[in-house]
């Protein structure tokens, strides 16, 4: 299996990233490894992931690379103790940890604005979903923009989800899950979505 940092230099080359948007999303990354190295190589993951799910569900794979790999780049502002914690999260927390989008959202606003938008609405597509307000974008986008962005969004909290409930260290299940297991999760909590999560399967994106 090739490291992560391997798959990441292939896929700026794939998708012909700049160097200046290269530099730009090391930059963020290194600065969530020095936090947290779960959360970033989570966030590696999930940004892979997100170009084989572009491809199948027909959205920009682009897009979806650079949010996916900034989605959770708000967490650098989350206390360590509570970011590493593995027991049980208590109120405050969880009230601590649901401001990671909000902070994403700042951290990434005037350098890749569409990958802030999305940072900023990545849970609301989750069960818990937060932020509860409706945030209108500070940029103007078009029309088609703003339909893409929601279903952006909305398919990285998949991906989001697919790899929480696929590594060890998640809150929720306390352990990994099977395959089995994690697809019929995967598939019940986006029943909408079925036929993409069996597309998806099926090709060994996930
Ligand atoms: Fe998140
Ligand atoms: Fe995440």
């Amino acid at each position: 299996m090739k490291s992560l940092e391997k798959q990441l230099e292939e896929m700026y080359d794939r998708l012909g990233v700049s160097e200046k948007n290269q530099g730009s999303i090391n930059t963020y990354l290194s600065m969530l490894r020095l936090k947290d190295q779960a959360t970033y190589e989570h966030s590696i993951r999930v940004g892979l992931l997100g170009v084989g799910v572009a491809e199948y569900a027909d959205l920009d794979k682009k897009a979806m690379f650079f949010a996916g790999t900034l989605h959770d780049i708000g967490k650098i502002m989350i206390r360590p103790e509570v970011l590493k914690k593995s027991g049980k999260y208590t109120k405050k927390d969880i009230r601590e940890m649901q401001q990671h989008p909000k902070y994403g959202y700042r951290l990434l606003s005037g350098v890749h604005d569409f990958s802030a938008e999305v940072a900023l609405r990545h849970h609301k597509y989750q069960s818990m979903s937060y932020p509860k307000k409706n945030y209108k974008p500070k940029v103007h986008f078009s029309k088609d923009t703003m339909i893409n962005l929601d279903l952006h969004a909305k398919m990285l909290a998949i991906v989001d989800f697919y790899d929480a409930i696929n590594t060890r260290d998640n809150q929720k299940f306390g352990k990994k899950l099977s395959k089995e297991e994690a697809k019929r999760v995967l598939t019940k909590t986006y029943s909408e979505h079925k036929d993409l999560i069996e597309e998806l399967y099926l090709n060994q994106v996930f």
